[in-house]
C-alpha cells in the first residue's frame, strides 16, 4: 500500500530545466563546445558535476579536477542568476493540485532531488514549509540512479521504500526510485522507461486516486 508520494523537484514540480540547460550552454560557448537540448536531456536527474562530464563528453580537451570544479561553479553561478527570475508561477500545472489530493488521501509528501539549489528553488517557489520531508543534492553522496537521495526522503517520512510513489521525469530517477525497490511514475522524459510502473506526460489533470486504483 502507498503511504507516501517522493517527488522529484525540477521538471516535476519547477520548470528549471530551461534555465539548467541556458547556463550549460553559455558554459559549453565558452569552451567551443556545441551543446544540443539531447545532450541536456542526459544530464537529467545527475549531480552537477556528473552533468559536467556529460558535457565535456563533447571536446577532446582535458581538464584538471579545480578546473572542473571551477566550471562548474561557473555554470551554478550563471544558473542562480536565472533562478532569482523563479516565482511561484513557474510551478508546473497540476503539480500542487496532485500534492493536494495526495495529502487528502492520507499519503505524505516529500521532495527527492539531486539538486544542492534546492532550498533555494523551495524558498523562490513559497513552498520552503510545504512538504513533510526534503532531501536533496545538499544530503546525498551518490546522485540518482543511486537511491540515495529516496531513501533518505523515506527515512524522514518514517514509511518503508515499498510503501513510497516516485514522480520522476527523468531515467535516471525511476531507476534511481526501483533501486530503491519504490513504485514509479514517470512523466514525460522518462515516460519510456521499461522500469516505470506508471505513466503520463505531466501532472496536468492527474488525479492520484486513479493511479493507486491501477497500481491495484
Ligand atoms: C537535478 C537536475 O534535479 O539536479 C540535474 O535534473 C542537475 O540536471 C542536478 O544537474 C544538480 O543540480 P544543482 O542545482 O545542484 O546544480
Ligand atoms: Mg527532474
Amino acid at each position: 500500500m502507498i503511504s507516501a508520494v517522493i517527488f522529484d523537484l525540477d521538471g516535476v514540480i519547477v520548470s528549471t530545466d530551461e534555465y539548467h540547460f541556458q547556463a550549460w550552454k553559455e558554459l559549453a560557448k565558452e569552451l567551443g563546445i556545441d551543446f544540443s537540448r539531447e545532450d541536456n536531456s542526459r544530464q537529467r536527474g545527475v549531480s552537477r558535476m556528473e552533468s559536467l562530464e556529460v558535457l565535456l563528453e563533447k571536446t577532446e580537451q582535458t581538464f584538471s579536477n579545480d578546473e572542473k570544479l571551477a566550471m562548474a561553479e561557473k555554470k551554478n553561478s550563471i544558473y542562480r542568476d536565472l533562478l532569482d527570475r523563479l516565482s511561484p508561477d513557474q510551478i508546473l500545472p497540476g503539480a500542487l493540485n496532485f500534492a493536494e489530493e495526495s495529502r487528502k488521501l492520507g499519503l505524505k509528501i516529500a521532495v527527492g532531488s539531486s539538486s544542492r539549489n534546492t532550498p533555494f528553488i523551495l524558498k523562490k517557489i513559497g513552498l520552503s514549509d510545504y512538504f513533510d520531508a526534503v532531501a536533496d543534492g545538499n544530503d546525498i553522496q551518490r546522485s540518482k540512479p543511486d537511491p540515495q537521495v529516496f531513501l533518505i526522503a523515506a527515512e524522514r517520512l518514517a514509511v518503508r521504500p515499498a510503501e513510497c510513489l516516485v514522480v520522476e521525469d527523468a531515467d535516471a530517477g525511476v531507476e534511481a526510485a526501483k533501486a530503491g525497490g519504490m513504485f514509479a511514475l514517470a512523466l514525460g522524459a522518462a515516460k519510456g522507461h521499461p522500469g516505470a510502473d506508471l505513466r503520463a506526460d505531466s501532472l496536468e489533470r492527474l488525479s492520484i486516486e486513479k493511479l493507486l486504483r491501477e497500481l491495484g
